[in-house]
């Protein structure tokens, strides 16, 4: 099914031919995971603080002769609690499964999805482009490590024709987002566009970027969102780009995917007057993140929007709360979750160049209602404050 782009953002089941056939068993084992998520993740999970309060804190008094006060003391407390383990167990297991429950169609079904992604690719007709860059070296964190278990991670790229990273994405990502992700109109999107029409209603950019874009599901919908922009994405490995790539001119939006870090960018200075991302901080860590807040701020135009949107794990209540959301940096292969929920991205945002009062933070609720979103928006001066 072809959806008209203006259409995207109004459609929350989108089809398209880069999806793998799936058949009724392996939707309803696909649905199955979900609920799992929804109860382990979301409902069990809210049970870990008192698991902690009423078997591990007690039980690594009782070990080491003093309460659990450090980060780490709080952890290692978190694991004297045998309800926190089986849960922390099981989480994992979830987790697993989400992969092995989209994997099948995939693998079953990739020699059509690739012919179907390469024929969008080389169509004469179409209206996006694709900049791969054979040169480009993703960071060992990034191509060495299965983040979120996906297999063979973010950069996987086996042949010319691969597209396995972004089918994984999107299909994976549904089911790991509760059935609300990548591919349902892309909630992460809607949620920065709510928030410039609540604050910048008259903001129509002409040119935007996406950071880390992964499968494409955010940019796609900026370009449906703003027809008449120029729309771009960027992110590390080919095969997640082939398919966003693909997956864009399916959907029939024109956007301009290339493979670049995206604390190096290759656009000139002012070339854009929004520049985005969703879910990229928390992969990147604090050097690459710095880097990438100072290139935004470098590409963007007097008077242009930067908005990085990402998980919500910020938000805690207490340490203990704070050490909690640390599960998927152990077990999830999330290698710099940590040092995200951690972060001064205040601070990061001033040493960018952006000036304190033009930085804000945001608590926004998801558009599927089911989470809430960090987001930390910075414009530039106009060219009339700066001088
Ligand atoms: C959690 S995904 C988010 C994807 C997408 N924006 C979304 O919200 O669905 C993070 C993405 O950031 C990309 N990424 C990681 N390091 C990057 C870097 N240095 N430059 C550009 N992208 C990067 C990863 O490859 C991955 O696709």
């Amino acid at each position: 099914m072809r959806i008209e782009g203006s259409e995207i953002m109004k459609v929350r089941d989108i089809q398209h031919p880069l999806l793998p056939e799936v058949t009724q068993e392996e939707m309803s084992r696909q649905r199955a995971v979900v609920s799992m998520r929804k109860l382990i993740n979301a409902r069990m999970r809210a049970q870990n603080v008192r698991r902690f309060e009423t078997e591990g804190a007690p039980a690594f008094a009782a070990r080491h002769g003093r309460q659990p006060q450090s980060p780490d003391d709080i952890e290692r407390a978190f694991f004297e609690s045998s309800g926190y383990r089986m849960w922390s167990a099981v989480n994992r297991s979830v987790q697993e499964m989400i992969w092995v429950s989209v994997g099948e169609p995939i693998f079953r079904d990739r020699s059509r999805m690739e012919a179907a992604a390469r024929a969008l690719i080389d169509s004469p007709d179409k209206i996006g482009a694709l900049e791969l860059d054979p040169a480009y070296d993703p960071s060992p964190e990034i191509a060495g490590t299965d983040v979120h278990l996906q297999p063979g991670g973010y950069a996987r790229a086996d042949t010319p024709d691969d597209i396995v990273a972004g089918a994984f994405y999107e299909t994976g990502g549904n089911i790991y987002s509760f059935g609300q992700g990548a591919g349902k109109a892309d909630s992460k999107a809607g949620v920065v566009l709510n928030l410039l029409n609540a604050e910048f209603p008259d903001f129509k950019p002409t040119r935007i970027l996406d950071l880390g874009c992964s499968a494409g599901a955010a940019t796609a919908a900026y370009a449906a969102a703003f027809p008449d922009a120029e729309v771009h994405g960027l992110d590390v490995g080919a095969g997640m780009l082939r398919y966003a790539h693909a997956r864009a001119e399916a959907l029939g939006v024109p956007v301009t995917f290339h493979q670049m870090d995206a604390s190096q960018l290759k656009f000139a200075d002012a070339s854009f007057d929004l520049v985005v991302s969703h879910n990229m901080l928390h992969e990147i860590g604090p050097e690459k993140r710095r880097r990438a807040m100072a290139e935004a701020f470098r590409v963007l135009r007097p008077g242009a929007l930067t908005i990085f949107q990402d998980v919500d794990t910020r938000f805690a209540l207490s340490d203990v709360h704070r050490v909690e959301k640390n599960w998927d940096a152990h077990f999830n292969g999330e290698c710099f979750w940590k040092a995200y929920n951690e972060a001064d991205l205040l601070a990061d945002m001033l040493g960018a160049g952006f000036a304190p009062a033009d930085v804000s933070e945001h608590n926004m609720e998801a558009v599927s209602n089911l989470n809430r979103w960090y987001v930390i928006s910075g414009r530039k001066p106009d060219a009339g404050a700066a001088a």
